[in-house]
C-alpha cells in the first residue's frame, strides 16, 4: 500500500546543531551550594525523612498493577516500541512543569515553589522538578513499591547534588479515598503547584472518588497557585470508538476496549487500556466539562486545555524546548537504518515532507525528527491541562477547544 498524500503533520524547522548539554549536577537556579553538615544525614548517609504509609492497598487492582511492574534498565527501555513516545511524553511534562514554575516566579513567587506530585509513580519527574525553582515537594502514590523507588531515586539525586536539592516528603496513600491534608507531616502544609501526570482518569470511577482526588489536588493550593496535569482526552476516545467496527480500537502499541458504544457517563464509565509492556488495567472516562465543574467547587478556573499536538505546536519553537527535545530524544530521527516501527506507512507523513524538500533542493538528503504513526496514535490520546486557584469569583479564562492531532515533526536538516 502506498502512503496517502496529504497526511496531517505539524512541521517545525530546526536547523541548528544538536546541543547535548546535560543539566545533571547543576544546582537549582538561584541557589548557592552549601556545605553539608552531619545533621543532613542519618547514619546510613541517606537524606532525612522516611516514607509514611497510610493505606493497605493489597486488594486494589491499580496499586497491584503498578507495584508488580518491573524496573526496566536503559537498554530495555531503548528497545521498547514506545521509546520515543515515552520520551515525547516526558518532554510534554517537562515543558508543562517548567512553564508553570516560570509563571509562578513571574507572578511573584520568586523565593521558590512548593509542589505536590500526586501519583508520582517511580519518580520519573524528580529531575524535572530539579530544573525548576522548587523548594519542597510532596510525592504521593497508591503503589508502595513505586514510592520506594521514587525515594531511592531522590536519595541518589540528593547525594549527587550534595544535598543542594529541594526537600521531599513521601506518602503512600489512596488519593481517591483519603484526605491528604490530614496526612502531611505539617498540618500547615500548602502548595503553589500541584501536578497529576497521567493519573486523573483512574479516579473517575465514582463522583466521590473523583471529588476526593480533586480536593487533594486543590484544597491546599494557595490563591494564585496552579493545578497542572496530563490525562486521557475523552473526545478522542469517543471519536475512535465510533470509528471502530467493534468496541475495541488501537494498534500494536496500544489498545482500548469498552463494553459498549454507549454514551459516556460522567463517572464510572470504564474501559481497559493496554500500552505496550507498561500498562494493562482499567481506567475511567474523564470529560473536560465534568472535571471543570468539579474543580470549580474548589475555587479553580481552567486556564489551559490542549491536545499534545497543539501543545507541541505552541511550545516547540523556543531554543530551550528544542534543546530539551534533542537531549531527551523526544523525537525519532528519520530516515534511519533501524526505524522504531517496522510497519509500512508508519512514516508517510515524514516521507511526504522529505519528498517536498528534495523537490525544492535536488540532491539534498533531508532529515526530520518525528514519531511513527503507531506511537503517535497512542500519544495523541492525551491532553495537557492547567487550572488556577482564582482570587475572586469573577476571574474567568477563555480556554478554546483544542482538537488538532497533527503528528509532531521537526525538519532537522534540509
Ligand atoms: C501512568 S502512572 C504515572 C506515574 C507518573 N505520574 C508519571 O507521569 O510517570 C499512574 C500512577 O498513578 C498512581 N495512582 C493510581 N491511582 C491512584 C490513587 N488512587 N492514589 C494515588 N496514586 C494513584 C499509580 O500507582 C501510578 O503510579
Amino acid at each position: 500500500m502506498k502512503c496517502k498524500v496529504g497526511a496531517k503533520l505539524l512541521r517545525i524547522f530546526f536547523s541548528t546543531p544538536a546541543i547535548m548539554a546535560s543539566n545533571r549536577g547543576n544546582s537549582p537556579s538561584g541557589s548557592r551550594r552549601r556545605k553539608l553538615n552531619d545533621t543532613d544525614f542519618r547514619d546510613n548517609g541517606k537524606p532525612r525523612g522516611k516514607i509514611r504509609v497510610f493505606c493497605d492497598t493489597a486488594g486494589n487492582a491499580i496499586a497491584s498493577h503498578y507495584n508488580q511492574l518491573p524496573e526496566r534498565g536503559r537498554v530495555s527501555r531503548t528497545q521498547s516500541k514506545i521509546y520515543f513516545m515515552r520520551n515525547f511524553n516526558n518532554w510534554v511534562k517537562s515543558v508543562l512543569l517548567k512553564t508553570f514554575q516560570d509563571r509562578l516566579r513571574d507572578e511573584g513567587q520568586a523565593q521558590g515553589v512548593t509542589a505536590l506530585d500526586l501519583g508520582c509513580g517511580k519518580g520519573g519527574d524528580l529531575l524535572k522538578w530539579k530544573k525548576g525553582n522548587v523548594r519542597k515537594i510532596v510525592c504521593t502514590d497508591i503503589a508502595s513499591k513505586s514510592i520506594d523507588q521514587c525515594k531511592t531515586r531522590y536519595n541518589h539525586n540528593y547525594k549527587q547534588a550534595q544535598g543542594n536539592i529541594y526537600k521531599a516528603e513521601f506518602l503512600v496513600a489512596d488519593s481517591t479515598q483519603q484526605r491528604l491534608s490530614e496526612l502531611y507531616r505539617s498540618d500547615k502544609q500548602s502548595f503553589d503547584l500541584s501536578s497529576c501526570q497521567f493519573v486523573m482518569h483512574y479516579s473517575f470511577e465514582s463522583e466521590a472518588r473523583a471529588t476526593m482526588m480533586v480536593r487533594n489536588l486543590c484544597e491546599r493550593l494557595r490563591k494564585g497557585g496552579y493545578f497542572v496535569g496530563t490525562t486521557v482526552n475523552s473526545d478522542v476516545l469517543r471519536q475512535r470508538l465510533d470509528q471502530s467496527e467493534t468496541n475495541t480500537f488501537g494498534n500494536d502499541v496500544y489498545s482500548v476496549s469498552f463494553d459498549s458504544k454507549d454514551e459516556f457517563a460522567d463517572y464510572g464509565h470504564r474501559y481497559n487500556f493496554r500500552l505496550d509492556g507498561v500498562v494493562d488495567c482499567h481506567e475511567f472516562v474523564l470529560q473536560r466539562k465534568v472535571l471543570v465543574e468539579l474543580a470549580k467547587g474548589f475555587g479553580m478556573e481552567l486556564v489551559l486545555w490542549q491536545t499534545f499536538s497543539d501543545f507541541f505546536a505552541a511550545n516547540s519553537r523556543s531554543r530551550e524546548n528544542k534543546d530539551l527535545m534533542k537531549t531527551i530524544k523526544a523525537l525519532e530521527y528519520y530516515p534511519s537504518a533501524r526505524p522504531s516501527s517496522g510497519k509500512e506507512n508508519d512514516y508517510c507523513h515524514a516521507d511526504q515532507v522529505i519528498a517536498d524538500i528534495k523537490e525544492r533542493k535536488p540532491g539534498s538528503e533531508p532529515k526530520v525528527g518525528t514519531l511513527s504513526q503507531s506511537e503517535w496514535d497512542a500519544a495523541s490520546l492525551y491532553v495537557v491541562f492547567a487550572f488556577k486557584k482564582v482570587e475572586s469569583e469573577d476571574e474567568v479564562f477563555d480556554v478554546p477547544a483544542s482538537t488538532s492531532d497533527d503528528i509532531p515533526l521537526l525538519v532537522i536538516s534540509s
